[in-house]
């Protein structure tokens, strides 16, 4: 079986395949009458070892329209409460016959090693600073969505670069599909390894933003901060915050992202946020619906018998 445990790798073909899968479920999600019974019979375990709430719950959601029996793990209800391994539990999961597990974990290289240990496909659901595969998946749908094509565009990533999974992914999934991609960051925040991403790295936000077709606005990760010296959340906004005037310098019909959760007022002002017919944010989580959808379709048709992606 194969796994989607990242987007780095990927031919473009293997990510427009995906992409083109999840276009038919975008228009079942917006029927009234949503459910269908290609995944019946399959069970599928969401195992999340760190807090969510777009990922689990659409996740979950996009299990139950493809008709699959979906349970939920939360570690904190877990038995990795009373110390038990990632190993044991892998193992576990193993054991109950699962058809796909899709896991979110704070440590970056987990999923992997869990996908290692198990007999089903393994969907990363974000782990650490590495990855976040159908998060990258739900952005460029939302982008070619709204643009037509991905080659060509100039796309700036802004925010806690270093921490960010979300960002690892889209610059994979971006650069791989065509796409000019800028970075910006404050010093503290920019991975030392940028340039071997194929990104252009600044550190100034208006220099970044001028020309692009597409600004993506990430949140300051606290929870993964080890002393790095970052500016307050007073200065934070004034140096690298998107507000209606610094929008002004992209193109006048640039795409507002965000994969969310937001800090209003910190990383973007709620102007910006709610702008309506340039803010997409609630538009990448309609795709991430469909998104997973079709990641948990096509992992799973090699066990349901079918011609696979592989
Ligand atoms: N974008 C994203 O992964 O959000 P959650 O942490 O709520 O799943």
């Amino acid at each position: 079986h194969r796994d989607l445990t990242g987007l780095a790798g990927l031919a473009p073909w293997e990510i427009l395949y995906l992409l083109d899968e999840a276009q038919q479920w975008v228009e079942l999600n917006r029927q009234s009458h949503k459910r269908m019974d290609r995944l019946k019979g399959l069970t599928i375990i969401n195992a999340f070892f760190e807090n969510s709430t777009r990922t689990l719950l659409s996740f979950e959601i996009a299990g139950k329209r493809l008709g699959a029996d979906v349970v939920n793990m939360h570690a904190a209800q877990s038995s990795v409460k009373k110390g038990e391994t990632l190993i044991d539990t892998a193992m576990t999961l193993n054991a109950m016959h699962a058809d796909a597990i899709v896991i979110r974990h704070q440590s970056s290289g987990a999923v992997r090693l869990i996908a290692d240990k198990v007999d089903c496909p393994v969907l990363n659901a974000g782990d650490g600073q590495h990855e976040h595969p159908t998060q990258g998946l739900l952005d460029a749908l939302t982008i070619r969505t709204e643009k037509g094509e991905i080659a060509g565009l100039k796309i700036v990533i802004c925010g806690d670069i270093l921490h960010s999974r979300v960002a690892r992914s889209n610059i994979h999934c971006l650069t791989t599909l065509g796409a000019d991609v800028r970075v910006c960051a404050p010093p503290a925040l920019m991975p030392a390894d940028i340039e071997a991403l194929k990104v252009t790295p600044y550190h100034d936000f208006d220099a970044a933003l001028a020309g692009t077709d597409v600004v993506m606005m990430l949140r300051l990760q606290q929870e993964r901060m080890e002393g790095q010296f970052i500016p307050s959340p007073r200065e934070y906004r004034h140096l690298y915050g998107l507000s209606l005037d610094r929008l002004a310098k992209a193109k006048p019909d640039a795409m507002v992202m965000h994969p969310g959760p937001m800090n209003r007022g910190i990383e973007i002002d709620s102007t910006v946020a709610d702008l309506a017919g340039r803010s997409h944010i609630t538009r990448q989580v309609e795709m991430g619906v469909a998104i997973r959808m079709a990641c948990l379709d096509v992992l799973t048709r090699k066990a349901r018998g079918l011609e696979g992606w592989a």
